[in-house]
């Protein structure tokens, strides 16, 4: 299929952050509307030159080799890891590259010594990447509780609360879902995983880079993070935050070249964490890619984005809301950077395809790795939802766009 592209013209709105300034540095916005960010976010320039300063100025592996190229290439690389530690407030060593988020969350999940009779304690909105682990766990004795969120995708951590017990190993949580947009308790579920002595992982996956974010307040011994997403780094960039208390005790997914420090025939000893968990050559141009990118997110100030993204997405919610038949999910008070939605009697894959087509409008539909989450909305008849997802390049014009077309679009529904 051949798709048409157009210059859009937006008057640019100046509010909270330098929206024109970025936008100048992500070319790709000059053809398309792109309100995908939940997928993964376009790539801004001084990200891209990063990666390709590696290319041509130090492409060599790291952690190996002693010559100067080689040392610079893992000087840049641990630079990237410091610069990612001192924005989320670990240590360094707290930071282990993967190459996603769903990477992070089955190295907790296969690093954990679960015993037959653990529990775990997981939402039922949860993104696949953040559930299947815990269904496969199920299969081997290990208990899932599921907690039920309201109809707003909100869980209360008073339900959570009940239901821990002595057996509670292990207490998960997607921090923003990534099918309704709603924000998930995780302050309050720190405590009592911290008072029950049980685990604590937190599925940041759409809130990284969307909001700030410090590991410590969070009381979590894992926090699982995409690079590519909101933190506006390459893809194939992820990595767990892993509290030094507990990195110790789990088990390395990958085992291989750079893990270990010694080997004989008989046994191996592991490199301290986080090398012991980085089997393999890395994306090495991908996390000092990722480190330019938390520079850039750092320019821009982390709180003036988030700032800036609640206005966009409570404006969106209200531009989509109000249009005659369209149904909104999830509380316009408690949603971050998306907004779900349906066209009554539209399938939703219809209505994603004709904005795309009609004018060039990136947003996703169908069942966004969630299945279960979108049952929980009751939208199987409509294939699910489409969903709209903002960051700091977007602007109220591009939302003006959208709603303007959804409500052409809602003149055919039924039809
Ligand atoms: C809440 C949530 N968790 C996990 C994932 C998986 O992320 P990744 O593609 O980085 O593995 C996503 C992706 O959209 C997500 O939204």
């Amino acid at each position: 299929m051949k798709y048409r592209f157009r210059e859009i013209r937006v008057v640019l709105s100046m509010e909270d952050i330098k929206n024109s300034q970025i936008r100048a540095e992500i070319p790709l916005l000059n053809q398309i509307i792109y309100l995908d960010a939940a997928s993964t976010t376009p790539t801004p320039e001084p990200v891209v030159n990063a990666m390709l300063d590696y290319y041509h100025n130090f492409n060599a592996n790291t952690g190996r080799g002693a010559y100067k190229t080689a040392v610079k290439a893992t000087t840049k690389f641990e630079d990237a890891r410091e610069k990612i530690a001192k924005f989320i407030n670990s240590a360094k060593n707290e930071v282990i590259f993967t190459k996603n988020t769903t990477e992070a969350i089955n190295i907790v999940a296969r690093g954990i010594d679960f015993k037959k009779g653990d529990s775990i304690i997981v939402p039922n909105i949860e993104h696949h990447s953040n559930f299947i682990p815990w269904l496969e766990l199920k299969k081997h004795g290990i208990n899932l509780k599921i907690i039920k969120a309201n109809k707003f995708g909100v869980i209360d951590a008073a339900d959570v609360e009940k239901a821990v017990d002595g057996n509670t190993k292990l207490i998960t949580t997607t921090h923003i879902s990534n099918s309704i947009g709603s924000c998930q308790p995780i302050y309050d579920m720190g405590d009592i995983a911290e008072e029950n002595d049980a685990l604590y992982l937190v599925d940041a996956a759409q809130s990284a880079g969307h909001m700030i974010l410090d590991v410590k307040e969070t009381k979590a011994d894992f926090i699982a993070f995409p690079g590519h997403k909101g933190l506006l780094g390459p893809v194939g960039t992820g990595f767990l935050y892993c509290k030094k208390e507990v990195s110790e005790n789990l088990k390395p997914l990958n085992l291989g070249g750079g893990t270990v420090s010694n080997v004989t025939e008989e046994d191996y000893v592991f490199e301290p964490v986080p090398a012991r968990f980085e089997g393999g050559t890395q994306n090495i141009a991908g996390f000092i890619g990722l480190g330019a990118a938390v520079d850039y997110i750092e320019r821009i100030g982390i709180e003036n984005i988030e700032k800036y993204s609640t206005k966009l997405t409570k404006y969106m919610y209200e531009r989509i809301n109000e249009i005659d038949n369209s149904i909104c999910y999830g509380d316009p008070d408690n949603i971050h950077g998306i907004v779900a939605f349906n066209i009554e009697d539209m399938n939703s894959h219809d209505v994603a395809k004709i904005l795309d087509e009609v004018k060039n409008i990136c947003v996703r539909s169908g069942y966004h790795c969630a299945i279960p989450a979108i049952r929980h909305l009751d939208t199987d008849t409509l294939g699910g939802t489409v969903r709209a997802s903002v960051h700091c390049y977007n602007n109220k014009e591009e939302i003006d766009i959208l709603a303007e077309t959804v409500n052409e679009i809602s003149k055919f529904a039924g039809g």
